[in-house]
């Protein structure tokens, strides 16, 4: 078990960000997290769990340790006539555990194709794309309680999931680390291609026969259009959360802006695209030095280099501002700062 001191996360989050946290481990195996966490000497620091670290923003040096979690393993659990049950550790590279689904005719996760991250940080934030939440497939997970080390399970109802929200969000922040996941995944695929880029995407492909794998592959397509690959260009996908409006607060809005975009949902609220709210601020492709909006979608702030975690923060509260002057609008951000 090494641990090193004063060690660059540069390569190890997808900004890309030049930062140092005070203490580094990579935790491979359940032995080495027990004997991590009994070690005295750590015990009373601030920890960070990271992923693949393709949801955060590090706008200083961090003053604790940091815990990447390569905990590695996939396998079947249990199945009936409809469904599979897959567990899957939480070190597991998300998109590695989609395609290792698909290959088997597993249904549930293909819309979550190319999403970054890791399968432990998934449920955190309950990852979402083209109609599709990971908590549409989820069956449980198991987490290690920071405060005495006892293996929790978590069923769908402990978790509270919400859009882009769960239990470790909020009032368990901080006090779990997820080990593992369980997924109900479907033997009969029920298809989710309604979402308007899928459809289109589909028809393009001219399918005899729709399987999931062509839906995986139509997402990938959209995704790889649209949003910048971090491993050319420093970004943590939607930087903000889509704001959800009252009634009354669209109308208003929409009463001058009849071309917004919104998706209605069952409590009579408006889902609308934070990234319409920032195009119409004229942030769309803005660069300042290396840090900038992207071009092709105004939700995606970008590190082209040696941005600095303070100056992308910086242009999130910038582009907030301005939001909230023109539209009254407060936006949210999805990715962790810290
Ligand atoms: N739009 C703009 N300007 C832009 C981009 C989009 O006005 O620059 C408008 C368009 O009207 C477009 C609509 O926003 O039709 C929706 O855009 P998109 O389909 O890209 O979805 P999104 O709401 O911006 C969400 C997720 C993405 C996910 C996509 C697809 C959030 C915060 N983001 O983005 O998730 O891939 O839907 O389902 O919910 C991520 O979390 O990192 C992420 C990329």
């Amino acid at each position: 078990m090494k641990i090193y001191e004063n060690f660059s996360l540069k390569t190890y989050h997808t900004f890309g960000i030049e930062v140092n946290a005070r203490y580094f481990i990579e935790i491979t195996s359940m032995a080495d997290l027990h004997q991590f966490l009994n070690h005295p000497f750590y015990k009373g620091l601030p920890k960070l769990i990271l992923g693949e670290g393709s949801n955060v923003l590090f706008s200083q040096h961090f003053e604790g340790v940091v815990i990447k979690l390569s905990l590695k393993g996939i396998n079947i659990v249990k199945e009936d006539a409809d469904n599979v049950w897959m567990k899957a550790a939480a070190g597991e590279i998300w998109h590695d555990f989609v395609l290792h689904c698909i290959a088997r005719d597993f249904a549930g996760v293909e819309n979550l194709s190319l999403i970054p991250g890791t399968v432990g940080a998934a449920p955190m934030q309950n990852i979402g794309a083209y109609g599709v939440e990971l908590a549409d497939s989820f069956d449980s997970l198991t987490a290690l309680r920071l405060s005495d080390h006892k293996i929790c399970i978590f069923d769908h109802n402990d978790c509270q999931f919400g859009y882009r929200e769960s239990i470790f969000k909020k009032s368990y922040k901080d006090q779990f680390i997820i080990l593992s996941v369980m997924f109900k995944l479907n033997k009969k695929p029920t298809f989710r291609v309604e979402y308007g880029a899928i459809q289109q995407t589909l028809a393009e492909m001219d399918i005899k026969e729709l399987k999931i794998q062509h839906v995986s592959q139509a997402v990938i397509h959209i995704r790889q259009q649209k949003l910048p690959d971090p491993k050319k260009i420093g970004n943590a996908g939607s930087f903000f959360k889509n704001p959800i409006l009252s009634p009354i607060d669209f109308k208003n809005i929409f009463a001058t802006n009849p071309e917004m975009p919104y998706f209605l949902d069952q409590s009579g609220y408006y889902k609308v695209p934070a990234a319409w709210f920032i195009e119409k601020c004229g942030w769309k492709g803005h660069r300042s030095g290396d840090t900038g909006v992207h071009a092709h979608h105004a939700l995606v702030l970008v590190n082209y280099g040696n941005s600095s975690g303070s100056d992308i923060k910086n242009l999130a509260e910038k582009i907030q501002e301005s939001v909230k002057i023109k539209f009254s609008i407060e936006l949210i951000p999805e990715v962790n700062i810290f």
